[in-house]
């Protein structure tokens, strides 16, 4: 089988294409013929040594994909031969099969596409575990997305919307900012791309705070840290929750902690796979409520591209260059 192998920490093109044969299957694994695979953010990080864990080498990125299950382990219960799923892994699915335990697979229905069931696991579950667990998002709120044209935040955008907030979506163009208003987003701040010094940096926070009806916002959601964050902070409302889910933008920023305490507002983290592992009933809720708002048209995940799987170095670039709207799917 082929495998996009990662064979030293480095650069995306780096990444080789490999013939290899199929993984040995384990008592408790289920081997899967991929057939589509999500890019996510990680992909981008794991490949170079920056993300929190290094696979041994050689190793393949993805860790998000749906196929046909093709064997089964002698102590799998769960599925058989033939049986269409999605999985979750901490690397290997860009290639064309996956050896996985039983644990990390889920059926999917018949009318689910291989391409949407791979799409929207991590970005729904991400920011629906970090809206409602973490968030306690209600209808009344108004919640502010930074990022909120990629992965997880136009996944966030149309969370709050489906569950009746006022949205506020901060994008870094006018593209993605009209992505965010087909989203139901019902302002948006176009922040650019470039670094802020001080000065930028008060404009981007006045801005926010005017397109505030309530004096400062209930949730603000961010993926992206870096120049955005502290701008963001000063913008939160009367004991806002402050999400912070990722640094997509490069740095981990840093905030002076007495605004917190000006606010009586919190900065709340969210790692939804440790809460996976940690609260498997919880999340099996929220697996399921994503599913009934997706099977009754409340919630619709994006896929803007889908990539043949033999141009994925091509596809992780796209990460990097601020390239993804919604998510891009790799296909077999
Ligand atoms: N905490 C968790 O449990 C969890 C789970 C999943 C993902 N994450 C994290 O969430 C973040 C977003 O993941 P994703 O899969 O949604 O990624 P994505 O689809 O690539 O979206 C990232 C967004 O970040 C913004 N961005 C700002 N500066 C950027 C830069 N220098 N390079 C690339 N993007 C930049 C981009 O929007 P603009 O151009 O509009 O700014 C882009 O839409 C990542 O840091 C990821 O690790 C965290």
């Amino acid at each position: 089988m082929k495998i996009l192998h990662c064979k030293e920490y480095g650069p995306v093109d780096n990444l080789v294409w490999e013939e290899i044969d199929s993984p040995a299957l384990q008592d408790n694994e289920v081997l899967i013929d991929i057939k589509a695979a999500a890019l996510n953010f990680p992909d981008f990080l794991i490949v170079q040594g920056l993300y929190q864990f290094k696979p041994d080498l050689p190793f393949a990125p993805g860790n998000e994909g749906a196929g046909i299950v093709r064997k089964t382990g002698k102590n799998v219960t769960r599925f058989k031969e033939g049986d269409r799923v999605y999985f979750m892994a901490t690397h290997g699915a860009f290639a064309e099969q996956i050896c996985i335990n039983e644990l990390g697979v889920f059926p999917i229905p018949d009318e689910i596409s291989f391409q949407l069931a791979a799409s929207y696991q991590m970005a729904y579950g991400t920011s629906y575990h970090a809206l409602i667990q973490r968030g306690k998002l209600s209808e009344n709120d108004e919640v502010l997305i930074l990022g909120a044209s990629g992965g997880v935040g136009l996944a966030a955008v149309d969370i709050a919307k489906a569950k009746g907030a006022r949205v506020i979506a901060g994008v870094s163009t006018d593209e993605k900012a009209k992505i965010c208003q087909d989203y139901g987003a019902d302002e948006v701040i176009v922040y650019g791309t470039g670094p802020k010094d001080k000065e930028e940096a008060r404009a981007f926070s006045t801005e926010l705070k005017s397109k505030s009806i309530k004096n400062g916002y209930d949730i603000i959601y961010d993926p992206i840290g870096d120049c955005y964050a502290e701008p963001a902070f000063r913008a939160i409302g009367w004991k806002g929750k402050y999400l912070v889910v990722g640094f997509a933008a490069g740095q981990i920023p840093k905030l002076p902690i007495n605004l917190t305490l000006l606010k009586g507002a919190a900065v709340v983290g969210v790692f939804w796979g440790a809460f996976t592992g940690r609260e498997f009933e919880v999340n099996q809720k929220n697996i399921t409520d994503i599913n009934e708002m997706l099977a009754t048209g409340k919630i619709k995940p994006l896929i803007s591209k889908e990539v043949p799987m033999e141009n994925a170095v091509e596809a992780i670039k796209l990460i990097g260059s601020r390239g993804v709207v919604g998510k891009v799917v790799l296909v077999n």
